[in-house]
């Protein structure tokens, strides 16, 4: 894990009220997994005083360079937003547990809503890397208010998936929630990994969609203060099959879980 001041390489609008932003890290960019987060002081002062967390969307190793594409939400995003390439910014990571990689040859079914796509990003970075230019069995679902708010469609589309999307107003692809969207085209059968990040009720009715699905893996999002497993301001509600629930800390049991582990009533 590193604590430092990285030098800000590119913070760019991507989509209106979203954000790019570049840091020159090659120690981060080897250590970084996809699912991880990195702990960013968004401000000089101690306002706002806790870190943000912000996935890490893509490790590019050989540049050295680790992206953060993040949406403008408060206080903290609105300082990030305004911090200018040669800037320092002060980031604790790579944190948390990610997601596990697929063997090539797995179905694969990849589903993001709204921001959801940020570390969904890397991943799919690292499945094209496995699977190369055979990504037949691959499929991606992302969705947003409009076609227009949907980051990053442009690049994942270039990866050469196939993607479909999903609007809540019907302005691009399948109206209604990826979720949906994801039965219709996958009829119900889903394949042998899934991946998903995205706001709670999206995840929730994954989970219903998905029953006992072994391999299905969400990221969790939860108000963050340390971190690092030490304070508590995390916790997330799990089960393993058949036993009492726990609780788990999302920064570092997480933030990625197997989606039948959690308990998301
Ligand atoms: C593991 C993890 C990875 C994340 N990755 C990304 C990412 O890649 N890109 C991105 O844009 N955002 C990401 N987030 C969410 C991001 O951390 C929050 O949007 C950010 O902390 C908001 O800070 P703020 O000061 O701008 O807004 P605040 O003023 O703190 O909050 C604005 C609004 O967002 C809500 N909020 C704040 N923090 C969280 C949180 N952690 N989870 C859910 N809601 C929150 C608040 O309740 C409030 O309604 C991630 C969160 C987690 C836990
Ligand atoms: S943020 Fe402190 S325990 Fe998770």
């Amino acid at each position: 894990m590193y604590s430092k001041k990285l030098r800000v390489v590119k913070n760019v609008e991507v989509i209106p009220g979203h954000r790019l932003m570049g840091l020159e890290a090659h120690e981060l960019a080897m250590a970084a997994a996809p699912g991880q987060f990195l702990h960013v002081r968004c401000s000089e002062t101690l306002d706002p005083l806790l870190r943000r967390p912000i996935s890490v969307c893509l490790a590019d190793r050989e540049r050295g360079t680790v992206y953060m594409l993040y949406r403008i939400a408060g206080k903290g995003t609105e300082l990030l937003a305004r911090v200018k390439k040669g800037d320092f910014v002060d980031v604790l990571g790579p944190l948390g547990r990610g997601y596990s990689l697929p063997q090539k040859g797995d179905g694969v079914a990849v589903l993001g809503g709204g921001i959801g796509i940020a570390p969904l990003y890397f991943l799919l970075e690292c499945i094209k890397g496995i699977y190369g230019p055979d990504t037949d069995g691959v499929s991606v679902f992302l969705g947003a208010a409009a076609y227009t708010a949907i980051p990053v469609l442009d690049q994942v589309r270039a990866m050469g998936f196939s993607v479909h999307t999903a609007t809540d107003d019907g302005s691009g692809g399948f109206k209604g929630n990826v979720v949906q969207l994801a039965e219709e085209v996958l009829g119900g059968r889903y394949p042998d990994r899934v991946y998903a990040c995205g706001p709670l009720p999206m995840l929730k009715s994954l989970g219903q969609a998905l029953g006992d699905h072994p391999a299905a893996e969400v990221s969790m999002e939860e108000h963050m203060a340390c971190g690092v497993g030490a304070c508590l301001s995390c916790i997330c509600r799990v089960r393993a099959k058949g036993e009492e629930p726990e609780y788990a800390h999302v920064c570092k049991d997480g933030p990625v879980f197997k989606l039948r582990d959690l308990c998301l009533a």
